[in-house]
């Protein structure tokens, strides 16, 4: 124990944070335990690169000039190509999913995993729910198996696996729902000094969705992967029910182009809206933040009247597993950004403050996409597939992702004959909801709603109890 007080002590020294033992003398035996097992899981290596980073002020952000990346548009036989080749993986049960849900969700306000959040506008489901419901629709259709890796982190690991376990999967194998935990990182005070949090304890929060590649390494993942012959894995975020699942056609067109990383992409809703847009700097393939556009950049426009930068990542990606293995060996950038961190004060007390007080560091997953040899862009119709909660009221709410479910399940019933009145701006009259493994065929609609199939109530679809 005094070997192991001695060489952190040591080690922090060398960092310059020795003060995170200021508290030592008045601690007990566990809280000493705690806080020696804590220091001695810290990453000093990237702790020297945030000190490095404040010192310098900014973040190294890639410069040179930029265009706007190429994007495909699949349709007609391209898009059925594409598709087949989608299938033929997920039949072949070379295709996996991971779902990134390590975030906090502090915005939305909700106590506990953003997945757990009921969002079905009938049924209540949550987005676990749903998105669990998407893969095991997927594996009923194509008869093979879809592993799940969910990434969580520290703070709700526990929670989410209890959900999970508690609903039985949402009907999938246990087997094939893996969790695995993100890297922590902690925070800084301007001069690079880590903050504690508690006599006994250091804050630390998840290092960013970029985590996501340490994580698969450190945590077994890919060598998981390996095992169950997976070549490509599609990437997703907790907070969007509407997204479409292993898309075979995404999936398929990733396949075509030989492509290490794929990201699908929409048209912005406006100038300003807050996503990162695709571009070319030389020669490669990268999301350029929001936060680093000029205004000018931001409302160019192209010949044809257009955004110039007009196509935005929403972070759903396709990764070969081989470039996942590869990614471990890339080193990933740092962003920084101002948070409230609750710290201790000279006595000991929890002090959680009102306005940011100390820097945040987190990895970001997009970076990677200059890192990877080829590249495909693939533009999605933002309406069927994308609608985050991300916010309690307002945009990105459980308003509007409950509107945007509704819209597109009467989108896909009035594509299958079905009759249901609308409001003046096509909305549904009634409440609409489809569960992912519903069959949604006009055969099965008749069966179900009458030769008419008309809804006038609010309408639950389901799959046929098995
Ligand atoms: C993110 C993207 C933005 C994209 C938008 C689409 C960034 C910086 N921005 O914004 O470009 O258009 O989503 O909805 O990524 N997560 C982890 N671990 C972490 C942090 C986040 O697993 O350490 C997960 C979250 O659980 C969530 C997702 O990553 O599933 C996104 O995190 P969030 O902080 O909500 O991203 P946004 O700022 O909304």
């Amino acid at each position: 124990m005094n070997r192991s007080y001695d060489e952190i002590k040591g080690r922090l020294a060398e960092h310059g944070q020795e003060h995170v033992l200021r508290f030592w003398a008045q601690l007990n035996e566990s809280q000493r335990q705690a806080l020696l097992d804590q220091l001695a899981d810290l990453d000093f290596e990237a702790l020297a690169r945030m000190r490095t980073l404040l010192k310098s002020g900014h973040e190294p952000v890639a410069s040179g000039a930029f265009r706007p990346a190429p994007v495909v548009r699949l349709e007609g036989a391209e898009r059925q190509q594409a598709h087949e080749a989608g299938e033929a993986l997920l039949r072949a049960g070379e295709a996996g999913c991971i779902l990134v849900a390590g975030g906090q969700g502090t915005r939305l306000g909700f106590d506990g995993p953003k997945g757990c959040f009921p969002i079905g506008p009938i049924s209540g489901a949550t987005l676990f729910q749903i998105h669990a419901r998407k893969i095991l629709a997927l594996e009923k259709q194509y008869g093979a198996p879809v592993p799940f890796y969910i990434m969580t982190s520290l703070e709700n690991d526990g929670a989410t696996r209890a959900f999970f376990e508690r609903h039985n999967c949402f009907g999938l194998d246990p087997q094939r729902v893996l969790f695995f935990s993100q890297g922590l990182w902690p925070a800084m005070t301007d001069d690079g000094r880590m903050v504690l949090e508690r006599p006994d304890r250091v804050f630390m929060s998840p290092d960013g969705h970029g985590g996501l590649i340490r994580a698969l390494d450190e945590r077994g993942m890919l060598d998981d992967m390996a095992r169950r012959g997976l070549s490509v894995l599609f990437y997703f975020q907790v907070d969007n029910p509407l997204v479409d699942i292993a898309d075979p056609a995404f999936l398929g067109l990733h396949r075509q182009r030989q492509a290490e990383m794929s990201v699908k992409v929409c048209a912005k809703s406006g100038p300003e809206e807050k996503v990162g847009v695709v571009v070319t700097r030389d020669g490669r393939d990268a999301v350029v933040e929001y936060s680093e556009l000029t205004r000018e950049q931001m409302y160019a426009t192209g010949p044809d009247g257009e955004l110039l930068f007009r196509y935005g990542s929403v972070a759903i990606h396709a990764f070969s597993r081989d470039f996942l293995a590869r990614a471990t060996r890339i080193p990933m950038p740092m962003h920084m950004a101002r948070k409230k961190t609750p710290y201790c004060d000279e006595s000991g007390d929890t002090v959680k403050p009102d306005a940011p007080n100390a820097i945040k560091f987190e990895k970001f997953i997009f970076d990677l996409l200059p890192e990877a040899e080829r590249t495909v862009n693939l533009e999605f119709a933002r309406e069927d597939e994308f609608s985050p909660v991300k916010n309690a009221t307002g945009d990105d709410s459980p308003v509007t992702t409950r509107r945007d479910m509704m819209r597109k399940a009467a989108r896909r019933l009035a594509a299958c004959g079905a009759s249901i009145p609308r409001s003046k701006d096509g909305d549904p009259l009634c409440k609409l909801e489809m569960d992912p493994l519903f069959d949604c065929r006009p055969e099965s609609l008749r069966a179900l709603l009458g030769p008419e199939m008309t809804i006038e109530k609010d309408t639950l679809l389901q799959d046929k109890p098995s």
